[in-house]
């Protein structure tokens, strides 16, 4: 088989991807290691910064994100029983919508199969071969059957465990990696959300956040140990310790019930450089990983795809290869401060086992300092509604 782009994995940045080059008239092939079942049954964060939702709409899958996202004009920040609102909408006039990553990648689904567009399933045995010459190709398995791809390039879209970043040679590669002591308990409960927009808690019993899918699907996390596994705690655990981290008052409003869904997430902040190797291209998990924090993990992706959508477009129709130059330098740029903002966030409203008693009153007075000033308020909303592209 021959294509102009081979994309290596079928989540979310690999169907973005597949879906806006279709729209240029590129063709691309996606190889997935999973089924689709499977990769729809991931559960992940959903709010998408305005960069997303303008990509959505571009590849010309947005409709439903609109008719069933929810805007959210800001979120609530609390400590202990205190609580304030960073409103992005009266700060800088912007603001996120709310909508899970699984409806993001089921409608791009539909839309690639829709558009007729070549995704192989079950793939085993990836190797992308001669990425550094000028005839890359990619090899693979299918039911054992070996298969191979000639392409232009390749864009490595398959995640933080792929093939695609340990393709680059460890002389060229330079990685960053900073692991944070403690993981995300989290659950899906058809349940309402506690609040009408999130609540990000921190507590001295540690952080905490409320969210939600729709009107009667809610999503709850709470800081745990990383020596904690989703058995030890009951769903009836769990509701307790959330009480004891949100405020009262929305403790005291919050409807429990039971866990469709319960996860330990780890967490950890990681970069590697570059995000290019002669003909491929890292996007999204593949090239770098955020603490969930800052519901930067599927932004960041959007914004390694805005670029490489605009560069191979660039290459293939006016033969100027000048974006596709600049890729890893331009996404590296904004995934560094979408790193920062992530690193943050966790810092501002965790609990770190090796803190101190001052370490704790500088946690105390960055909040109290976010709660007061109009500057600090506006730092965040702009990081957290996605800084420009
Ligand atoms: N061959 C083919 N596919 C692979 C391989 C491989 N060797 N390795 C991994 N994959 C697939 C995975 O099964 C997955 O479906 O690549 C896909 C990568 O998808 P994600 O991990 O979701 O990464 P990405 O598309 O960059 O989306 C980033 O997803 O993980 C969240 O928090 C993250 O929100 C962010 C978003
Ligand atoms: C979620 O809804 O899963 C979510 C929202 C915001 C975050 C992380 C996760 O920062």
């Amino acid at each position: 088989m021959k294509t102009q782009v081979c994309i290596i994995g079928g989540g979310p940045s690999g169907l973005l991807l597949s879906q806006l080059l279709h729209r240029k008239g590129i063709d691309s092939i996606v190889l997935e290691r999973k089924t689709k079942d499977y990769v729809l049954g991931r559960i992940r964060a959903g709010i998408l910064e305005k960069g997303m939702l303008h990509l959505m709409r571009e590849a010309g899958v947005g409709e439903r994100m609109d008719r069933e996202g929810f805007v959210h004009e800001g979120t609530v920040i609390s400590y202990g029983d205190e609580q304030f609102t960073v409103n992005f909408k009266d700060t800088i006039g912007e603001t996120v919508m709310v909508y899970g990553q699984t409806e993001v990648t089921r409608d791009l689904y539909a839309a690639r199969e829709a558009a007729g567009g070549q995704i192989v399933f079950n793939v085993d045995q990836v190797v992308i071969h001669g990425a550094d010459s000028d005839a890359p190709f990619v090899t693979y398995d299918v039911d054992g059957d070996p298969q191979r791809i000639d392409c232009d390039y390749v864009a490595g879209c398959d995640g933080f465990h792929g093939v695609s970043r340990q393709t680059i040679p460890l002389d060229v590669r330079k990685e960053y990696e900073k692991v944070y002591p403690f993981g995300w308990l989290g659950i899906l409960s058809e349940t309402p959300p506690v609040h009408e927009e999130l609540i990000y808690a921190s507590s001295e019993r540690g952080f905490a956040l409320c969210s939600m899918r729709n009107d009667n699907l809610s999503r709850y996390y709470i800081q745990c140990s990383l020596s904690d596994s989703p058995d030890d705690w009951t769903d009836e655990a769990f509701w307790e310790e959330l009480k004891r981290r949100i405020p009262s008052d929305a403790a005291d409003r919050l409807v429990t019930g039971p866990s469709i869904e319960k996860s330990i997430a780890p967490l950890r902040s990681f970069v590697t450089e570059p995000m290019r190797w002669g003909r491929l291209f890292l996007c999204g998990d593949a090239a770098h990983i955020v603490p969930p924090t800052g519901a930067k993990g599927l932004n960041t992706a959007a914004s390694d795809i805005h670029y490489l959508y605009h560069g191979l477009t660039q290459f293939y129709h006016e033969g100027d290869s000048a974006g596709l130059d600049g890729y890893s330098e331009k996404a590296l740029a904004r995934i560094w401060k979408a790193e920062r903002f992530s690193w943050w966030m966790t810092s501002l409203l965790h609990r770190f086992p090796d803190q101190s008693e001052f370490d704790l009153k500088m946690q105390r007075a960055e909040i109290e300092f976010l709660r007061t000033n109009k500057a600090a308020q506006q730092a965040m909303a702009e990081n957290y509604v996605g800084l420009p592209y």
